[in-house]
């Protein structure tokens, strides 16, 4: 099955708007010489509106990095969909372990949010992922089941197409220790074999599964090779022009 391969990074909360437009564009040069794979970006909200416009006529694609639902109304704090479109931005990560450990975003929540983005004409980045006590205990493939059916609620078989999954285990991100290329592929098989049951066999071969935990220069190209992962997520060497242009040129 040919996937496109998708590099994204993900800026946290990271970088003013004049560092944000500046790393975009050395981004945006690197993924135009890029064609046959997909590149993007996700700036803090207050950096969107600024990279947007610095990469209009680009082929990197900017997301943001949560989003709620519905159109409008009091949600102090939070960005619906439409505003983000209004923006040009065509992609949400949702679910992200920060949100969930950091914030108390439940499978419920992120439910509602990845519906919101769907609606909303946004792609949807959902992410999944293990905490290492949940690893240690044995429970890795049943908490993944359990996000995976939670937060995928009332989403169609066209809409799952549409959308992208990131597999995070927690106790790799920002730690240094990367998952194996072992386990790494062993939890992508697994999700997309989810996918060919509470959908069908189509749908798990086209949906894009990315994985992120200390993804470096130096251990991209044995990620890449494995046959079930089909891009990362990246956070710390995301900031850095030099090391994710050199995890988007993986090989
Ligand atoms: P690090 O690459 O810094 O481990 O972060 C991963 C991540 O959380 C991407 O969303």
């Amino acid at each position: 099955m040919n996937r496109r391969p998708l590099i994204a990074g993900n800026w946290k909360m990271y970088l003013t708007g004049a560092e944000a437009v500046r790393l975009a564009q050395a981004v945006a040069a690197t993924s135009g010489a890029c064609l046959d794979r997909d590149v993007m970006v996700a700036p803090a909200f207050t950096a969107l509106a600024k990279v947007c416009e610095a990469v209009r006529d680009t082929p990197l694609q900017v997301a943001a990095q949560n989003v709620a639902w519905g159109k409008e109304g009091a949600y102090t704090g939070e960005i619906s969909p439409i505003m983000l479109a209004d923006l040009g931005v065509r992609l949400a990560i949702v679910g992200h372990s920060e949100r969930r450990q950091i914030f108390g975003e439940r499978d419920a929540m992120i439910n509602r949010r990845l519906l919101g983005a769907l609606a909303g004409d946004l792609q949807p980045v959902l992410c999944v992922g293990e905490t290492l006590e949940e690893r240690e205990a044995d429970h890795t493939f049943s908490v993944l089941e359990q996000q995976m059916r939670q937060c995928l609620q009332g989403v169609a078989k066209g809409e799952m197409r549409q959308m992208i999954l990131a597999y995070e285990p927690v106790w790799a991100i920002g730690t240094g220790k990367t998952a194996t290329k072992e386990q790494a592929q062993e939890v992508h098989a697994f999700l997309r074999r989810f996918l060919a049951e509470a959908y069908e066999k189509s749908v798990a071969d086209e949906v894009r599964i990315l994985y992120g935990g200390s993804v470096k220069p130096e251990n991209i190209d044995s990620l890449m090779a494995q046959s079930d992962i089909d891009g990362a997520l990246v956070g710390g060497a995301a900031l850095n022009a030099e090391s994710f242009d050199r995890i988007i040129r993986f090989q």
